[in-house]
């Protein structure tokens, strides 16, 4: 199943109210002969999708309360500028990554995923981040530390990806497929963070 059980705070996956992507479908074709796509790609996000789907809530735990949580200046973003926690913010928000680890897996990636990527990019910048749950806290997420958190997601997915006893062969090939489409998405993130003309850098 692609589309979540119940309604998850936030989530405007495919609504009218998500902007259009400045990145047009021939750039993201292009994109993806860049980062190595072919065939095979798709079919095991599908694979890594049902072995996933039923894991998301711990593996997003893990990153966000095993990893972030115990780095002060990746901490900050969930909360508020005097430190405080702000749970509301970090229950809702993970929900939302939950959700996203599936639509990697299950969505194509057609128009709506184009600009959901968008969507992702703008709640982690100062064009929408904490606007959708109504919080304050830091104003953006630096490109530098999304960037950089690539190698620990891509890192920690393998454990989750092994856990249904697929072969070693096959859980290589999902993790390959998950690897060259979080490259993918970031790649297209930076777009609105090179965006200088209507943000400030947010390096
Ligand atoms: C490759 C790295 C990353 C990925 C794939 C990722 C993915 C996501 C996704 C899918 C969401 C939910 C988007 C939605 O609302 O539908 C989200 C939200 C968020 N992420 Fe990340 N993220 C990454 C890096 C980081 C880092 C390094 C931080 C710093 C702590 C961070 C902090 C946040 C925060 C605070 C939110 C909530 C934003 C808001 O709506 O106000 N993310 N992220």
């Amino acid at each position: 199943m692609i589309h979540a059980t119940k309604e998850i705070p936030g989530y405007a996956y495919g609504s009218k109210d998500i902007q259009l992507s400045p990145v047009s479908m021939q750039e993201l074709e292009e994109l993806k002969v860049t980062v190595g796509w072919t065939d095979d790609d798709p079919i095991y996000l599908r694979l890594a999708g049902e072995v996933l789907e039923d894991q998301t809530k711990q593996i997003v735990d893990h990153w966000r309360n095993g990893i972030i949580a115990s780095i002060p200046d990746l901490a900050r973003h969930s909360q508020t500028p005097e430190g405080d926690r702000i749970p509301a913010y970090v229950a809702n928000s993970g929900e939302r990554f939950e959700q996203w680890i599936l639509d990697t897996c299950r969505r194509p990636y057609d128009q709506d995923w184009l600009n959901y990527q968008l969507e992702i990019a703008r709640r982690h910048t100062s064009a929408s981040k904490n606007k959708v749950d109504g919080v304050r806290s830091t104003p953006y997420v630096p490109l530098r530390d999304i960037l950089a958190f690539i190698v620990v997601i891509n890192e920690t997915i393998k454990p989750y990806l092994a856990a249904k006893g697929h072969s070693a062969e096959d859980v290589a090939k999902m993790h390959l497929a998950w690897c060259k489409s979080l490259q993918l998405q970031t790649a297209l993130w930076t777009k609105l963070y090179m965006d200088t003309a209507h943000t400030p850098s947010e390096w």
